[in-house]
Formats: C-alpha cells, sequence, structure tokens
C-alpha cells in the first residue's frame, strides 16, 4: 500500500467534524448517553448538576460514528483507542447532557457558557502556578497563535522562573480534531480504506500521551518545571481570585470543600475554553479565503502551494493535509500520524548537557505507557501548520527559529547533512538525537528519499515561495479592500 495513500485517507478520517456549538445542536441528533459513565468521574464531589453532566458526558462521546466527530471515528476502528475526542466538548455533549440530566438545552448552554468564560480567566491567571508568575498564556500568547512571544527554544518555568522546559510550547488552535492515540489508526470505513494502518495517531502533546484538554491541562499546572503547582495551591487560588463567586455559581456552593475537586474543575474549564471555536478554530486565514473563492494567492504563494502537494517535489501534504476532505470541511494541515524525521539534537536546551540524555517522543521519558517499545522511539506527532508563521521556535526540542531553515532541514537532511549535524573529524554524525538502534523508524519518503551530493528536492527559490505559501495560513486575514474601507 502506498503510503501516501494511507496518509491520504488517515486525512479525510480525521475530518473536522465539529465546528461549534451551532454545529453541535444540529449534528447531535440521535446520541444516546454513551459517556455517562465518565461523566459521573469527570468532577466528583462538589459539582452542581449542570456543570456535572454538561462536563463528563464529552467524555465518552462518540462510538456510533454519527456525526463523523474524529473521537467517533478513531474509537469504532481502533479497539486500543478510547473513544474520546481529544477535546471533550463534541456534537454530542450538549445533546447528551440535556439527555442526561433532563434539561433543556439553553440550560446546558448555559453550563458551557459559564465554564468557557472561567476558563478564559484561569488561562490568563499566574496566581495558580507556584511562583504567581506564570499562566497558561505565557507559555500560549493569544497573539502568537496561542504560542510564546518569545525566541525561546524551550520555556522558563518552576518555582523560580528558572528551570528550563524539554520542549517547544505548541499551538493551542486547531486540537479540537486531534483524534485520541492510537497504535494503529485505522479510518471508518466511510472515509477510507478500513484495512488500512496508518500507524500510531493523534492524542495531545508532541507525543500523544493524552487525550482530552482537560486532562492535559494538569500536565503544566503540576510540571516542576512549568507552573509547578498543586491542587490545594490551585484552589486557594480560585478561591481568592476575583472569580471565585462565578465558580461557585458554576460547580456549585461546595466546590471549594475539596482540593481534587475544584482541580478538576479547573481542569474542565479550561478544556472548554479551549474549544471556543472563534478564538481555537476561526479558519480565517488567507488560504481559506482561497479555499472559499474569496481571495487569490500570490504567484509566489500559488507556487509554494504546488510545491507543498507535489509528490516529487516537498511532498508537505501527504503528513500536513492541504485539501479540505471529502465532506467539504478545512483541512488542518496535520493528519495527526506521530512520524520520526530525525531533528538535529538542540545542544541550547539544558536537559541536553547529559549526553545520556534522548527525547524520544512517543518512547518516553517524558511518555512512559509505550516505553521499551522500540518501533515509537524518536517519533513525534505531526503538527498543525495553521498560524506557524507566528512561531519563533520550531520542531518538538525548539531548534530552528526561522521557517526557512526548517524546509532547508526537510529537503537538504539527506543531501547536504552536514549542514544540520555536527561534523566530528570530517564526520557527520548524523540523525544525532536518536540512537542508532531506532534509525529503522525514520521516515524516508520524499523529501527524505535522497543521498548525499543529490539534488535537494527544493531549490532556494522554491523553499521561498514554500514559506510564502506557509504564511497564507494564519488566521486573521482580511482582503485588502475590505481592511481600508473598515479603517
Ligand atoms: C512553561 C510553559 C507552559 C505553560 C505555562 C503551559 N504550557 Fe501548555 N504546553 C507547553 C509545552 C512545552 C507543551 C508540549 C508538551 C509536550 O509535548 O510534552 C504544551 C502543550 C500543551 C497542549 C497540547 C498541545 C498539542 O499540540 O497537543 C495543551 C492543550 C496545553 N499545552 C494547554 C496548556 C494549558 C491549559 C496551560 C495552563 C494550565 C498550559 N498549557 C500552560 C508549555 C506550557
Ligand atoms: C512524513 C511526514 C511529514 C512530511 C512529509 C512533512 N512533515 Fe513537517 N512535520 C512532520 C512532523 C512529524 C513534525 C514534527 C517533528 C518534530 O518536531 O520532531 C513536523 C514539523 C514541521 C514544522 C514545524 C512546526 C512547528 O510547530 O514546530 C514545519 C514548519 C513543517 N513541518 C513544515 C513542513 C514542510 C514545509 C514540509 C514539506 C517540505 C513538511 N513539513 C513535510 C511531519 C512531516
Amino acid at each position: 500500500m502506498g503510503i501516501r495513500a494511507a496518509v491520504m485517507r488517515r486525512a479525510l478520517a480525521v475530518a473536522l467534524a465539529v465546528t461549534g456549538l451551532t454545529t453541535m445542536l444540529t449534528a447531535c441528533d440521535g446520541r444516546s448517553g454513551a459517556g455517562a459513565g465518565a461523566a459521573a468521574s469527570a468532577v466528583d464531589t462538589g459539582a452542581n448538576a449542570d456543570a456535572k453532566s454538561a462536563l463528563g458526558a464529552g467524555a465518552g462521546a462518540g462510538g456510533d460514528g454519527q456525526p463523523r466527530a474524529v473521537g467517533a471515528v478513531a474509537a469504532s476502528a481502533s479497539p486500543v483507542t478510547q473513544a474520546a475526542p481529544a477535546l471533550p466538548v463534541t456534537a454530542s455533549t450538549v445533546k447528551v447532557a440535556a439527555h442526561d440530566a433532563g434539561q433543556s438545552r439553553a440550560q446546558v448552554y448555559e453550563s458551557v457558557r459559564q465554564m468557557t468564560a472561567l476558563g478564559k480567566q484561569l488561562f490568563f491567571d499566574p496566581t495558580l502556578s507556584g511562583s504567581g508568575k506564570l499562566a497558561c498564556a505565557s507559555c500560549h500568547s493569544p497573539e502568537h497563535g496561542f504560542t510564546p512571544a518569545n525566541a525561546r527554544p524551550v520555556q522558563l518555568g518552576g518555582s523560580d522562573m528558572r528551570r528550563a522546559g524539554l520542549r517547544a510550547a505548541p499551538t493551542l488552535k486547531y486540537l479540537q480534531s486531534v483524534p485520541a492515540f492510537a497504535e494503529h489508526y485505522h479510518e471508518s470505513d466511510d472515509e477510507g480504506d478500513e484495512s488500512v494502518d496508518a500507524g500510531p495517531t493523534g492524542g495531545l502533546t508532541w507525543d500523544g500521551r493524552v487525550d482530552r484538554g482537560s486532562a492535559q491541562a494538569s500536565i503544566p499546572l503540576l510540571s516542576s518545571f512549568e507552573m509547578g503547582s498543586s491542587p490545594a495551591r490551585v484552589t486557594a487560588a480560585v478561591k481568592a481570585a476575583p472569580y471565585a463567586d462565578a465558580f461557585r455559581a458554576a460547580f456549585g456552593e461546595h466546590i471549594f470543600d475539596n482540593d481534587d475537586a475544584t482541580f478538576n474543575a479547573v481542569l474542565q474549564a479550561l478544556g472548554t475554553f479551549e474549544q471556543t471555536p472563534e478564538l481555537f478554530y476561526p479558519y480565517t486565514s488567507k488560504y481559506d479565503a482561497y479555499l472559499a473563492g474569496k481571495a487569490s494567492l500570490s504567484a509566489a504563494e500559488l507556487h509554494g502551494l504546488e510545491l507543498f502537494n507535489d509528490e516529487r517535489k516537498g511532498n508537505c501534504a501527504s503528513c500536513h493535509i492541504s485539501q479540505r476532505t471529502r465532506d467539504g470541511a478545512p483541512p488542518q494541515f496535520s493528519d495527526f500520524g506521530l512520524i520520526a524525521i530525525g531533528v538535529p539534537r538542540n545542544r541550547a536546551l539544558p536537559a541536553n548537557r547529559d549526553p545520556h540524555f534522548y527525547d524520544l517522543g512517543a518512547c518516553g521519558p517524558e511518555r512512559t505507557d509505550l516505553k521499551g517499545r522500540d518501533e515509537f522511539c524518536g517519533i513525534f506527532r505531526t503538527p498543525t501548520l495553521r498560524n506557524v508563521a507566528l512561531k519563533q521556535s520550531f520542531f518538538h526540542n525548539g531548534i530552528y527559529h526561522s521557517l526557512e531553515q526548517v524546509v532547508r532541514f526537510y529537503v537538504e537532511r539527506d543531501t547536504n547533512p552536514g549542514k544540520f549535524y555536527p561534523v566530528v573529524g570530517g564526520k557527520v554524525r548524523k540523525f544525532d538525537d536518536l540512537p542508532q538502534r531506532y534509525w529503522a523508524n525514520l521516515n524516508t519518503e520524499p523529501p527524505f528519499d535522497r543521498k548525499p551530493g543529490d539534488k535537494p528536492a527544493l531549490d532556494e527559490a522554491e523553499i521561498a515561495d514554500v514559506v510564502a505559501f506557509l504564511k497564507t495560513l494564519t488566521d486573521g486575514y482580511r482582503p485588502e479592500g475590505k481592511a481600508a474601507a473598515a479603517r
């Protein structure tokens, strides 16, 4: 089977299914309370009925494949997949919640609205952190596509704000259609060939180790090198915050009686906020306007797009999907596959001062459930390229700081490896961040299909055009005429 074909099919299967609450309401008929079990444990203590069911229901949404929510696709296809989409409020959330709790849709919407408003305040609140200085927004700045506002490869955190992280902070945008992690990802039968194994796919973070935004949020809150907090500390902060009353109103009078319950409520509110369509998946880039026939690309951008798609040139779209799905949903610029591309070791990272330390992605050490499974070593989740031009550090270890450098790495990794990897005694130490026993995991599809001295898949002018195209993926595009009119 052609890998590319598999990848394209995978792209179809991870089609965006939920674009917002409006869609949720219209799309969710006929679902039953698949998430009821998970609902009960989502916020165990103190949550009022509204919040509890609105939150928890999303955890188990999916299963009957109708509509094609990503979580549902993954769940129906693979036994190892959990039936949860990456972020909890899905098409069926509102319906299921209303159904379970016997409430009106309006009441459920009201809970989601409250939670979103709270999640936003929490997201910007540094008092949740051990240092009192670090908010989610410190590393995920809204003005920078929810990535850091600085060019450090990794961010600083911890109680003294001096501990360096291991990885570059990714964007929080367009995570809504990341499927739950699956070791073997299969398409749903109506989207592609179900028998094709597209390999490890999905999950949040670079190594796909958590499935839901709410669960993810506990990582930075508790990490000693990030927010360095604790449930007790978070509870104290929320109790003292200006939004404490709103928090009680959303989660129940007694929500502060139990630190773990408060902490879970915080995670749920953050996870709900992260699904605000206008902020996190607005689809307002120039490329979206182009796909809708409302903007034209410049000659360089258009050429860049062609090179991006061309299997024998950039071949970028084989992993970073650029076309609408079969049912017309906009592309996510990722198939969410976990892939090893052999990014060089970033010697600027403090963790890498230890020559024995390797960040091997899915096989550890951050992720622990696939430890010792060699076939998962060196693989990282393919990131979306939407808003990538707003980033200042690229790849999981933040080694590069310009898109030109990134694209050059793709096309010259194999033709001129000495440009990217250390040269010791006249010999290039290729793939210096991946022990040799895992090299079989490395991708060798175009543009990685060459050897030293071969012609790179793209020349410098073509690289510039690909970069010009990547810049059309930034949200907030206004056609020039309109911008002038608005002024
Ligand atoms: C000190 C910087 C820092 C702070 C503060 C921080 N994050 Fe992150 N965030 C990161 C890094 C680094 C990663 C990637 C982690 C990994 O791959 O192991 C990440 C990953 C994520 C992801 C997964 C993105 C993806 O592509 O799968 C989400 C969601 C997220 N963060 C949300 C939050 C929330 C919510 C908060 C506040 C509670 C927060 N982050 C605070 C640095 C930070
Ligand atoms: C075989 C799948 C695959 C192909 C083909 C591919 N990419 Fe990627 N891309 C990835 C993966 C996986 C990562 C993350 C790798 C890492 O950090 O270890 C990535 C990361 C990136 C990043 C960094 C994004 C960020 O947020 O840090 C950019 C930019 C990018 N790719 C652009 C391209 C372009 C341009 C092409 C074509 C020349 C391309 N990719 C081809 C899989 C692929």
